[in-house]
């Protein structure tokens, strides 16, 4: 079953030029999907479409199905339970004046669930690697990796049916770095999941499909294994050249 399908999306800031082109591709129900390119390819600008943020203005993104329709308030709020992002920023993106576990239950709120929001917030928690105290401390006592799992904890809380992370781990040191990609790659064994970077090698080791962007457009997709085996396009070559920055992910890792 396919939950996500983007079907020949063009996209321009205002009256700018195209940022994306004829963008289609599907993203079957359960699986991990990479998103790759270099910077300004328009990754980022993609999953602003795909969280209804702005709409495209050629070609349609389709849920479950349905189209996505940014204007429509009431199926909007429907599609935010469904739906839900991790960015790059471990510090800008939790309110420092909050508690974790307002910060964690935050979505449970805005999106009116029912249940103990404390008992969520603790599973939460608690399957992120961190100790439910954590929800009873504030974001500055806490490390950029540790922040990470605290905006998993958040994304996943209301069990979204689709997890979008752009950029995830690449302000993360490079220790920090596997054991969050290891998080990931848990995380995503029972989730369908986007996962920006222009990290080959984090893609590699958590997607089974990879989407290549080059300016705005699809150059390259395909299963993970085929595109490691025989990339097509230069761009992919490149960006294969560089996978050994990245320590392979299945070792042993320490606890963070
Ligand atoms: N708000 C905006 N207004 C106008 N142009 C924008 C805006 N945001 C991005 N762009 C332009 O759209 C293009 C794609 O940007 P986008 O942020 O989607 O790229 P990206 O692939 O995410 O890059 P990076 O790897 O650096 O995050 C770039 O040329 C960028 O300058
Ligand atoms: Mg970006």
């Amino acid at each position: 079953m396919t939950l996500l399908q983007v079907e020949n999306v063009g996209f321009a800031y205002g009256k700018g030029r195209a940022v994306l082109e004829d963008i289609s591709f599907d993203v079957p129900r359960g699986a991990n999907v990479g998103l790759v390119g270099e910077s300004g390819s328009g990754k980022s600008t993609l999953l602003r479409l795909l969280l209804g943020l702005d709409s495209p203005q050629r070609g349609r993104i389709l849920f479950d199905g349905a189209p996505l329709d940014a204007r429509d308030r009431g199926y909007m709020r429907g599609y935010r339970r469904q739906v839900q992002a991790v960015f790059q920023d471990p510090y800008s993106s939790l309110n420092p004046a909050h508690r974790i576990r307002r910060i964690v239950t935050e979505p449970l709120r805005s999106l009116k669930i029912p249940g103990d929001h404390r008992q969520m917030a603790e599973a939460a928690i608690t399957s992120v690697g961190l100790t439910p105290d954590t929800l009873d401390r504030y974001p500055h006592q806490f490390s950029g990796g540790q922040r990470q799992r605290i905006a998993i904890a958040r994304a996943i809380v209301a069990r979204p049916a689709l997890l979008l992370a752009d950029e995830p781990v690449s302000a993360l040191d490079l220790s920090t770095r596997v054991r969050v990609v290891d998080l990931f790659r848990q995380i995503a064994s029972d989730m369908t999941m986007v996962f920006v970077s222009h990290d080959m090698g984090v893609v590699a080791a958590l997607c089974d499909r990879i989407v290549v962007l080059d300016r705005g457009r699809i150059v390259e997709a395909g299963d993970t294994a085929a595109i490691l085996k025989n990339p097509q396009h230069p761009y992919t070559q490149s960006l294969l050249s560089s996978i050994p920055r990245m320590p392979d992910a299945a070792q042993p890792q320490d606890p963070t």
